[in-house]
């Protein structure tokens, strides 16, 4: 008998609630890279999985709660790596099991987005290298500390195809 690979089902909201704030200033127990050179992506985006591919994440989404943002981009830039980053332990698994879902559903889709639990106003810069982000879409969290990231006040969810071209090179 035929082994069928399991679909995944899209998780449900309702059991991934969390309170809508967590401290920022406090010691929440992150892991996170000492440097952006030890991280390793592989396990995030499969294209990565290759050695010899040297793809970087180019997008970020910063406080990226249930991912929303981050579906959206998907099919905009399909070849370029987008990441969410969410303080919330709960709202990250639930960004993790809808991207996870989402892939299993859409053979080939949705691979070059991913989300990972930290807390960016303090590890950002372990996770990645000087003008290595192209994008930086945040929720206004950041003192910038990088010169080429600026921010507009939109809804992002509503209006950025009115900002970008499809697969725009930016
Ligand atoms: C206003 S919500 C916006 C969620 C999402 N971007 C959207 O537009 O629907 C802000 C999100 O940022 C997250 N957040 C706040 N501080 C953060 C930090 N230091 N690092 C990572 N995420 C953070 C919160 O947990 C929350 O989910």
């Amino acid at each position: 008998m035929e082994t069928e690979e399991r679909t995944l089902q899209l998780p449900q909201k309702r059991y991934y609630r969390q309170r809508a704030h967590s401290n920022p200033i406090a010691d929440h127990s992150v892991e996170y890279p000492p440097s952006p050179n030890d991280m390793d992506w592989s396990p995030l985006y499969p294209e990565l999985k290759d050695p010899t591919c040297e793809k970087k994440v180019e997008f970020v989404d910063v406080g990226c709660g249930y991912g929303g943002l981050l579906v959206t981009l998907s099919p905009m830039f399909p070849s370029t790596l987008i990441l969410g980053l969410e303080i919330r332990v709960k709202v990250s698994d639930y960004v993790i099991d809808r991207v996870a879902a989402l892939r299993s559903q859409n053979k080939g889709q949705y691979e070059n987005i991913a989300c990972i639990r930290t807390n960016a106003m303090k590890y950002l810069p372990n996770y990645f290298r000087k003008a290595q982000v192209r994008r930086c879409f945040a929720n206004c969290i950041l003192n910038s500390q990088y010169e080429n990231i600026a921010c507009i006040r939109t809804n992002a969810m509503k209006y950025l195809p009115n900002y970008f071209r499809k697969a725009q090179a930016l």
